[in-house]
């Protein structure tokens, strides 16, 4: 089976992609796939990637990036044969290679949100990963939630800016008086379409809010509010059911962070390591029953399809005392890096990074 991994891409979360390919690209069974690695670049352009796994990984600190490599448009096969990765400007007929399969490993915008899925629905080409609704849906934060909520999942409290007309805003002044007591301090400010929590600021004095408000919003023009919700931050994966059988749900792993971390920012993902996880995480058999139905009720409600990771807070309701289990968001493209919860969650559930890959391949193919 010839498969291609896109990664890189257009989006802010590019060199997470690429150490995320590194590591799908390594599971890959040489034996039963042909890879062709397709990098894209940040300014859009598609390469054969002649990258090898040191330079898809963060070494002392350093981001890969796709740059080099030859050039090669995507392009759907008129034949129906699938796709085929062509010589620019020589067109259909003088195809380099025909693949069978895409995994388009891309978080963030352009790869995550529906966009490359429309792509490779037109072509007629099977892909790993969430179709075209549910990737742009589990992509913007803000239907997410919508969705979320109409299915009657719990979610903390958050606000999407917007000026008196409902237009998109990035004017601090939108957020009034009493929906700033109604959330209080901390929050959270994050661009709506974003990963790996690039362009979010935690803001603990409203003095701070206008400068978060122009990170997020360099980011992504919508920018969302959200309180801070105490407690403990979880995780779980869902896979596809083989064969049309209901999705599957991970031991659930949990996030902390070391004294001195503020919360789980880039840095700390990817760069410091200033955490440490527990997969699986510390919970009563009640606890992860009730994270795993909740994930497969997010994944159900988004209409995701292969996988997620489902984000979570497990908190307790100031109110009531009572146990809370919050959706944060939901992943389409989970980071496949090597410190990425998602692989390591199945691993503890007893599916290996390898079998993991092969699983999600066979799945699409399928
Ligand atoms: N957006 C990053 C890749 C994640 O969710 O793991
Ligand atoms: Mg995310």
């Amino acid at each position: 089976l010839r498969i291609a991994v896109v990664f890189g891409g257009r989006s802010a979360e590019h060199a997470v992609s690429c150490v995320s390919a590194g590591s799908v690209i390594a599971a890959l069974d040489p034996d039963r796939y042909e890879v062709v690695p397709v990098g894209i670049t940040r300014e859009g352009r598609w390469v054969l990637s002649d990258a090898g796994p040191a330079e898809l990984a963060i070494v002392a600190g350093r981001l890969p990036e796709v740059s080099g490599g030859t050039a090669v448009s995507l392009v759907g096969d008129p034949a129906g044969r699938g796709l085929a990765v062509l010589e620019p400007g020589v067109g259909i007929g003088r195809a380099l290679t025909a693949v069978d399969i895409v995994f388009p490993v891309l978080h963030g915008a352009y790869g995550e949100d529906g966009t490359i899925q429309g792509l490779l629905e037109m072509a007629g080409l099977p892909y790993v990963g969430s179709g075209v609704f549910a990737s742009a849906a589990s992509m913007d934060k803000e239907f997410t939630k919508k969705l979320l909520a109409a299915s009657g999942i719990p979610q903390g409290d958050h606000v999407v800016l917007r000026d008196a007309a409902g237009a998109l805003t990035s004017d601090p002044a939108a957020l009034d008086q009493a929906t700033r007591d109604r959330l209080g301090l901390p929050v959270f400010v994050k661009p709506s379409r974003a990963g790996s929590s690039i362009g979010i600021t935690k803001v603990t004095d409203w003095d701070g809010f206008p400068d978060a408000v122009a990170t997020a919003a360099a980011v992504d023009p919508k920018v969302l509010v959200e309180a801070a919700v105490p407690g403990r931050e979880i995780e779980c994966g869902v896979l596809a059911g083989v064969g049309g059988a209901p999705p599957e749900v991970s031991l659930p792993a949990e996030i902390r962070l070391r004294p001195g971390t503020d919360w789980y920012d880039f840095s700390v993902k990817y760069v410091d390591g200033a955490v440490d996880v527990d997969v699986p995480a510390d919970l009563t058999p009640e606890q992860v029953a009730r994270i795993q139905d909740v994930s497969r009720r997010a994944y159900l409600a988004l209409d995701c399809s292969g996988l997620a990771r489902v984000d979570f807070f497990l908190s307790t309701d100031p109110a009531t005392g009572e146990e809370r289990v919050l959706v944060n968001e939901v992943n389409t493209m989970p980071g496949f890096t090597p410190t990425s919860m998602f692989p390591q969650m199945w691993a503890a559930s007893g599916l290996s990074y390898p079998d993991l890959v092969d699983r999600l391949v066979t799945g699409a193919v399928d």
